[in-house]
């Protein structure tokens, strides 16, 4: 008998939803007789405590699941029963693709997420793990890496020789982006508002970092000679943001990653409206000549499948020559997942978090 999260309704806000609609219940491993001949079982060892697991319990994600559901985007473990035509042998170490399964896809696998001592998934969304990645660094790859890409080359066009400002840079998608940028071959300065978590971030390969509850701007300045960065990538948004357009080159890219910072931008329980969007000025953004990027990856994708190919094949190949490898900084038992949710919520911990079910 194993264990999965349920939430049974929709908060006004996470927190509310984690606290008040979450609880654990009894799972049995899915049924074979059930499944199809391409379904595959897997047995969850970890799966990511994700920024996005959160504003789906309040249904203020683009994407709204419908309750009751399991949380859990993206999650790795070992198969444990797969279909005659799925072709991948029991005790297979994988990782499952977000898109194709799990509470952010919208087929017959939603009900499916990685908060759980099983789930399935089609054959499809699932990977072998690349290089040596335990499971808890496997299931901090494909959401985190392929968004970094998505901002950073596919809409950034970041270049080796650039410099690039992330904000967010100790959150599990900024530390991301950190990585990637370095392996472009950019110089990175990261922002935060914690010196011991910007530490962590320049020991994984942070040019520079700066502390954002002093003034920052002119600092970015000094570092940059004068000139400005090429690129912000803002996962942050608020008061942030416009500081950003005053430390920017002329022609300069600036990524719209997120607002983790302003996280009430949607209403809650899953009603559509944004009253509290976060706005720019455009007289900075006219006199400094500005490209202005939105960034969503999952649109953008659903938008234009094609976009995807080179970049799930990039990331997977940076993780198995051991180029790429996601930091976690915590791991809880399944039985904490709102002791696990409070702290990913509060920004406790430094790149991932994980559930070890
Ligand atoms: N564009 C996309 O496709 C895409 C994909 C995934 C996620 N996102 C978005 O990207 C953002 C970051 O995601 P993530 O997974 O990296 O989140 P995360 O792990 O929670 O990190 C967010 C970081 O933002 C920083 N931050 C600065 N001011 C903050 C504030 N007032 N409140 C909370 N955090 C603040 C925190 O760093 P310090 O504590 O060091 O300041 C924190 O580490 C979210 O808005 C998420 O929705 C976008």
């Amino acid at each position: 008998m194993g264990q999965r999260v349920v939430i049974g309704e929709l908060g006004e806000e996470p927190l509310q939803a984690i606290d008040q609609f979450a609880s654990l219940v009894e799972m049995e491993r899915p049924d074979p007789a059930t499944l199809g001949p391409r379904d595959v079982v897997i047995e969850v060892a970890s799966a990511a405590v994700g920024w996005v697991d959160l504003i789906m319990a309040s249904g203020q994600y683009q994407h709204v699941p419908e309750p009751p559901y399991t949380p859990g985007l993206e999650y790795a473990g070992t198969v444990s029963w797969a279909g005659g035509d799925a072709d991948l042998p029991v005790g297979t170490r994988v990782l499952v693709d977000p898109f194709l399964a799990g509470p952010r896809s919208s087929g017959a696998y939603r009900g499916y997420g990685g908060f759980a001592s099983y789930a399935v998934a089609p054959r499809e969304a699932v990977h072998a793990i690349p290089g040596a990645l335990t499971f808890a660094r496997a299931c901090n790859l494909l959401g985190n890496y392929e968004t970094a890409y998505h901002c950073l080359i596919a809409r950034g066009r970041l270049a080796a020789g650039e410099t690039v400002l992330i904000h967010g840079a100790s959150g599990s998608v900024g530390l991301a982006a950190v990585h990637v940028a370095k392996l472009v071959g950019a110089t990175v300065i990261a922002t935060g508002r914690s010196a011991a978590k910007l530490a962590v971030v320049k020991a994984q390969g942070a040019d520079h970092v700066i502390e954002t509850s002093q003034p920052w701007r002119d600092e970015v300045k000094r570092l940059t000679d004068g000139r400005g960065v090429e690129v912000v990538y803002d996962g942050v948004g608020g008061p942030i943001s416009t500081e950003s357009l005053r430390c920017v080159r002329f022609g300069a890219r600036y990524l719209i990653v997120g607002w983790a910072a302003t996280p009430f931008v949607a209403k809650g329980k899953g009603e559509r409206g944004a009253p509290h969007a976060n706005q720019l000025p455009t007289n900075l953004i006219m006199m400094k000549g500005l490209d202005v990027l939105g960034c969503p990856t999952v649109i953008s994708t659903v938008n234009d499948p094609s976009i995807r190919a080179a970049r799930l094949a990039q990331v997977l190949a940076w993780a198995s020559a051991g180029q790429l490898v996601p930091y976690v900084s915590r791991t809880y038992p399944l039985a904490d997942f709102k002791a696990a949710l409070h702290a990913k919520w509060h920004g406790e911990h430094v790149g991932g978090v994980v559930l070890a079910p």
